[in-house]
């Protein structure tokens, strides 16, 4: 059916390269003549050319009841001439509670990329979210080997009945697909919020220990260019995607995501004399203006609020036993990591 797919994938941790690497395999067993694309620091979109008719693929994690930024924008951006057959292909949180295995939840990670791929004018062959291993290790431990594998191996048989339909040519959604939609769409406030509060609040929360020894892998490899090395130790910047491809691929497990920096970030919101300030803010601003007016001046508070804590914490950790304090109290420090099973950091 298809002469040709092209698969575009960002990936923090590996799940959605290994989903993107096992639909190529099945391409390549059909004789598909198969491209898998990294969109890591894209700066202009490379279109292979294709002999014949071609399938187009983006895999990518679910952040937020969203997609990542990156993966958005590579999307909005993509060139509308090749108006062809597309899937998407969201992986999301999955987990094992003893022999239930719980699916993540999409929210609008594939329902506005497929709007903004109707309005292009590409037809979708197929939505398909598949629940990998959570990686969300700065909010719970990563998962043992054995539910590592567990969740895997089933992916890979769904993933394969995917490839035998829509390679095939067939349209196939999953009917948990529609089930799950209404509730997807309640979810877009909350994703709205984590798109301008919530990745930026988590992408400061980043600390390196006294363990770290400057090797640099986590600048050379963040697939966003959002590391940079000041005085001898990363520093996070807000275009952080919160990926948790760095804090999983350090080979000295330095990175931390601080939950007492997240502490003190909310401590020090609390003190702020917010309502005042808006206050006066709202004299100065027509009565019709105020309510968007007091979003974007919340917006720009809480952002300052996060650079300006994480920064100072940034130059205290500088001292020595200031960091091994907040090192100690970053529940990443005790929690076992993540990387998709056979992910090593160059394969990035
Ligand atoms: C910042 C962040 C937010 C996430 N939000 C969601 C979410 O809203 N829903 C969900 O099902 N999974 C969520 N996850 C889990 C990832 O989508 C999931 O583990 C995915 O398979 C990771 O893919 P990757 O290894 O290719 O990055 C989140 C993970 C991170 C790091
Ligand atoms: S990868 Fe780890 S050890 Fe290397 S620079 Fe980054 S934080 Fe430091
Ligand atoms: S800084 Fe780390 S978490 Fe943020 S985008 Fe880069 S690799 Fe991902």
């Amino acid at each position: 059916m298809y002469d040709h797919v092209t698969i575009y994938y960002f990936s923090g941790t590996g799940n959605a390269l290994t989903a993107g690497r096992w639909i190529n395999e099945n391409a390549e067993k059909k004789g598909i003549k198969a491209d898998l694309i990294s969109i890591d620091r894209f700066k202009k979109i490379n279109v292979p050319v294709a002999e014949g008719k071609r399938l187009l693929g983006f895999c990518y994690p679910t952040h937020g009841f969203g997609l990542p930024w990156i993966m958005l924008k590579f999307i909005f951006r993509f060139p509308a001439r090749e108006r062809c057959d597309v899937f998407l292909l969201n992986t999301r949180a999955g987990s094992k509670i003893f022999k239930w295995f719980a699916p993540g939840v999409s929210g609008i990670a594939q329902i506005l990329p497929a709007l903004i791929l109707l309005v292009k004018g590409f037809k979708i062959r197929s939505l398909f979210p598949l629940d990998m291993p959570s990686n969300w290790i700065s909010v719970h431990p990563g998962f043992n080997q054995a539910t590592v594998a567990a969740i895997v191996a089933r992916c890979r048989i769904m993933t394969d009945d995917f490839c035998e339909k829509v390679l095939g040519g067939r349209t196939h959604f999953r009917p948990n697909v529609f089930v799950m939609m209404p509730i997807d769409i309640a979810l877009a406030p909350i994703a709205f919020m984590y798109f301008m509060y919530g990745r930026f609040f988590f992408a400061k929360l980043y600390i390196a220990s006294t363990d770290c020894d400057t090797c640099r892998l986590c600048e050379e490899k963040c697939p966003t260019a959002s590391i940079k090395i000041v005085n001898k130790r990363p520093y996070w910047k807000f275009s952080c995607e919160s990926c948790m491809r760095c804090i999983n691929i350090c080979p000295r497990q330095a990175i931390q995501a601080s939950h007492s920096l997240a502490v003190i970030i909310a401590v020090a919101g609390s003190f702020l004399p917010l309502a005042l300030m808006l206050k006066i803010f709202n004299s100065y601003i027509p009565p019709s203006l105020q309510k968007p007016a007091d979003f974007i001046v919340n917006w720009g508070i809480s952002l300052t609020l996060f650079f300006v804590v994480s920064g100072a914490v940034f130059w205290l950790i500088r001292l020595r036993w200031i960091n091994k304090f907040f090192s100690a109290t970053s529940l990443t420090k005790y929690w076992r990591r993540y990387l998709a099973p056979g992910i090593k950091p160059r394969d990035y």
